[in-house]
């Protein structure tokens, strides 16, 4: 396996899950079994005590940053899935977006946030203003593992308190753009993703 970009100690606390993962790209499977099977290998971060650890120095990115931000831990050489963190202050939220044609899987490591999932009922490939429907509305907390399949549209709500996500991502994003509903006046847009700093466990 080709070296990653991330220092040996750090790599240890990660190589578990990420050579679980790889075994699963060299299986014959489509892009929603192997994500299924991708959330199951979860707990091999999220019940990792050196990376609960490590999560308490993370930095939450500025409360007037504009756009948001991921730290990059990981980023597969032969297969590309990513593994991030999200830091997010208490009480922040998130616009309305999916993440293009990525697929995400989302674990929480510390504090509780609300996720609200929605189906846009207008036609996209017309409309500028999108009509949403809800679909799903429900609280994360500390081990949930959350499944996002592409071009899903969803919001987070952090909790009072500082959360922190690992998050496994299909690819890196940030370089191209994704679906942002404003939640007000539903004005659509597409914007590049969260911005990614690389950052050494
Ligand atoms: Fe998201």
């Amino acid at each position: 396996m080709e070296a990653p970009e991330i220092s040996d100690d750090g790599f240890e606390i990660l190589r578990p899950f990420v050579e679980a993962a790889r075994a699963l790209w060299r299986q014959e499977l489509d892009d929603e079994q192997r994500w299924r099977k991708i959330a199951e290998l979860m707990p091999l971060l999220l019940d990792s005590d050196p990376l609960r650890d490590k999560a308490r120095s993370w930095p939450a990115p500025a409360a007037d940053r504009a756009r948001a931000q991921n730290l990059l831990f990981y980023e597969d050489p032969d297969y590309h899935f990513v593994i991030n963190g999200l830091i997010k202050n208490g009480d922040e939220i998130t616009p309305i977006h999916d993440h293009a044609h990525t697929w995400t899987v989302y674990g929480v490591l510390s504090g509780h946030e609300r996720v609200v999932r929605f189906k846009r009922r207008d036609d996209a490939a017309q409309s500028d203003r999108a009509t949403l429907d809800p679909i799903d509305d429900y609280v994360v907390a500390p081990g949930y593992v959350d499944l996002v399949p592409p071009g899903l549209l969803h919001a987070e709500y952090a909790g009072g308190e500082r959360t922190v996500a690992i998050i496994v991502r299909s690819e890196r994003v940030g370089d191209f753009p994704q679906t942002m509903v404003d939640p007000a006046t539903r004005a659509v847009t597409h914007a590049p993703g969260p911005a990614q700093l690389r950052w050494r466990l």
